[in-house]
């Protein structure tokens, strides 16, 4: 049984209208069940959002959550890489309803997962993004989801909007992962300022990249520099560069990775308990 998603078809402007509102009626309905709703977001790209939404939902899970992720990086879906499912495909209902991949207890749902061809590049602008992300979220049989992860392209753009706008009452709040240094310190300024401006909440930022652990004398090196977050944000986890790590994740093996105990794990453990603590204390639990 497979499913459509709704996004390619062009229509007028009332019936537009129309159909997005039943749209997001239909979204409100399928989302009801999530209780929170963590996009994860950088100003930059290349900074490692899609490696830290699929490490905190293995970490979550390690930590006895529901968790799922939502793969809203439409031009460059990774998490389906990341999670060891790029040969799965979601399959549907009888009622059109999307089955999302499970691997290792955390459900994942990605276009990527939708496509015949794996090969086959998303050509889509604004509306149709939306559009795209919208009809996953009121398609998907989310189940008994605690956590809902959503990996973001870089930047403020419409993925970003969608998701702020249009999860607004699940939104459990935004991480923003960073590396240290200068560059990204406005751009990590600019992310805190477009969470302001929408109304979205800031749960913390991890600074990925942090140091690197010379495994041979363990002296600390700081490559990037240091780590400038404004005072009044929470450090939820500083993460280390780890080139095993990197290793396991070129062969798809992050989830094996994860399995071991290591000081990047550790930290990744870390960050999940600081967004448990924010999330379980606040007034919707
Ligand atoms: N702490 C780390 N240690 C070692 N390698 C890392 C670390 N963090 C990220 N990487 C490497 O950097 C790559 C890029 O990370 P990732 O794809 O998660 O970045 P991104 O911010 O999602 O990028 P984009 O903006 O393109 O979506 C990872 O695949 C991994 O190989
Ligand atoms: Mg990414």
């Amino acid at each position: 049984m497979r499913f459509r998603l709704s996004s390619g078809s062009l229509v007028d402007a009332g019936k537009a209208a129309k159909l997005m509102e039943e749209l997001l009626r239909k979204v409100k309905e399928s989302t009801s069940g999530i209780r929170h709703v963590i996009p994860v977001m950088s100003g930059k790209g290349g900074v490692g959002k899609s490696l830290m939404t699929a490490s905190l939902a293995l970490a979550l899970k390690e930590l006895g959550k529901h968790v799922a992720i939502l793969d809203a990086d439409l031009h460059g879906p990774s998490i389906p890489w990341l999670m060891g499912v790029v040969n799965n495909s979601m399959k549907a209902t009888e009622e059109g309803k999307i089955l999302p991949v499970i691997a290792d207890g955390v459900s994942i749902v990605s276009v990527d997962l939708a496509l015949e061809r794996k090969d086959t590049p998303l050509a889509w602008r604004g509306p149709i993004k939306t559009r795209a992300i919208l009809d996953l979220l009121s398609l998907t049989d989310w189940g008994q989801t605690e956590y809902l992860l959503v990996d973001l392209p870089p930047g403020t753009g419409d993925e970003a909007l969608t998701i702020l706008r249009y999860l607004k009452p699940r939104l459990g709040g935004a991480v923003l992962v960073t590396i240290p240094g200068g560059l990204v310190k406005h751009v990590v300024q600019k992310a805190i300022n477009f969470l302001r401006i929408v109304g979205a909440p800031l749960i913390g930022v991890v600074i990925n990249m942090a140091y690197f652990k010379c495994p041979v004398c363990g002296t600390r090196h700081d490559i990037f520099g240091d780590v400038l977050v404004p005072p009044d944000v929470r450090v939820l986890a500083e993460i280390p560069i780890d080139p095993e790590l990197a290793k396991h994740i070129s062969r798809g093996e992050l989830r094996e990775y994860f399995r071991h105990e290591s000081a990047w794990k550790r930290a990744v453990i870390g960050a999940a308990s600081e967004i448990l603590k924010a999330l379980e204390t606040s007034p919707r639990t």
